[in-house]
């Protein structure tokens, strides 16, 4: 038996913040953001908008796009690590907005990663017989957690929520391979080192802005053509998939630079490549499914279609995915 997506919807906030607009924040530059990271714009959350609300709205469309109704969902995975909560998770509070209580809920930790883990772990909970319907999200509010006087690491980040409903496949579609892996020598490279149990919230912290994420950009950027890399290569392996067959490429959206590089070592054309982070920015765990509900809505990508993908965060984590719409 084999799972699959059986739906997807996002959701970006309203507020567009251009290079531009940040140019007046920071000392940086519309050409310096995008001839080095091809970002253009970023979303942002509104003040009475969090994490969950966001992850609602995607989740509503995802389920529409299913054709399912919402009680069928027996499973709740959110990945996020901009949490409305330090606890409890942002799953416990969108199953309550969305009027589903009494089914297990839960949050993932794997930045950028969260959504390609969440695929696994659902993908496997799915075969596993014991669930039936799976609401997997990928939400993000990083405005909120970005230092605006850093330029190094504000120019870079948005807002924003995809989601996917994971339920068993009926016909030849389905979740061909997943992969997942991570080395946790490299956590100081890109994390938030206050207000955690290492460091806890106080007035150093606050002095020194350690509540906000602090990233080694260059080797952070070295890592992710590497692992997004094996990424794809493992996950065609294990579906056993030439890359040549594969229909569509979504890597996660950090940096247009790191997708070219990947590009290019694979030989893959660039029609074959989903990019929309010169819209949104990095989203974190909410670029993959961003991308892919974007991509089935306008209509890009199309049942039958058979799409890799791969992602890279803090962690380091990394993994990927070969699926058959
Ligand atoms: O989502 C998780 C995955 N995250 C990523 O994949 C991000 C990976 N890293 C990157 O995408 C890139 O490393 C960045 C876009 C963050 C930076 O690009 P870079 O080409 O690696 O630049 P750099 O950090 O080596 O900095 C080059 C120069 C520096 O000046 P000096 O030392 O050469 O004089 C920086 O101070 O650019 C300067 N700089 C800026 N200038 C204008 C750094 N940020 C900015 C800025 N505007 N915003």
């Amino acid at each position: 038996m084999r799972s699959a997506i059986l739906g997807t919807g996002f959701y970006t906030p309203e507020k567009i913040l251009t290079n531009f607009d940040i140019e007046k924040m920071v000392e940086t530059t519309d050409e310096w953001i995008t001839q080095r990271t091809g970002i253009k714009q970023r979303r942002i959350a509104a003040d009475n908008e969090s994490t969950s609300d966001i992850a609602l709205k995607a989740s509503l469309k995802a389920i529409e796009n299913s054709d399912i109704k919402k009680e069928e969902i027996d499973y709740v995975i959110v990945a996020t690590v901009t949490g409305d909560f330090l606890f409890p998770a942002t799953a416990n509070v969108l199953i309550d907005k969305l009027g589903i209580n009494n089914i297990p809920s839960v949050d993932i930790s794997a930045a950028c990663s969260g959504f390609v883990y969440g695929l696994e772990l659902a993908d496997a909970l799915i075969k596993s017989g014991k669930y039936n319907k799976i609401l997997l999200v990928g939400a993000e509010t990083f405005s909120r957690i970005v230092n605006w006087e850093d330029r190094t690491t504000c120019i870079l980040f948005g807002d924003g929520a995809g989601a996917g409903i994971i339920g068993k496949s009926d016909e030849d579609n389905g979740i061909l391979s997943t992969f997942n892996s991570s080395n946790g020598s490299k956590a100081r490279l890109l994390f938030i080192e206050g207000g955690g149990s290492y460091k806890p919230f106080s007035q150093e912290v606050l002095k020194e802005k350690s509540m906000y994420v602090k990233m080694n950009g260059r080797e952070v950027y070295k890592a992710a053509i590497e692992t997004m890399y094996e990424a794809v290569k493992v996950s065609a392996e294990r579906a056993q998939v030439g890359i040549e067959r594969i229909d569509y490429f979504i890597f996660h959206q950090a940096n247009k630079r790191i997708i070219d590089s990947i590009a290019e070592r694979f030989n893959i054309p660039q029609e074959k490549i989903i990019i929309n982070l010169d819209k949104y920015g990095n989203t974190s765990a909410a670029t993959i499914p961003i991308a892919l509900a974007e991509a089935v809505e306008s209509g890009k990508i199309k049942k039958g279609d058979i799409i890799a993908l791969s992602a890279m965060g803090a962690g380091f984590t990394w993994g990927g995915a070969i699926v058959k719409l």
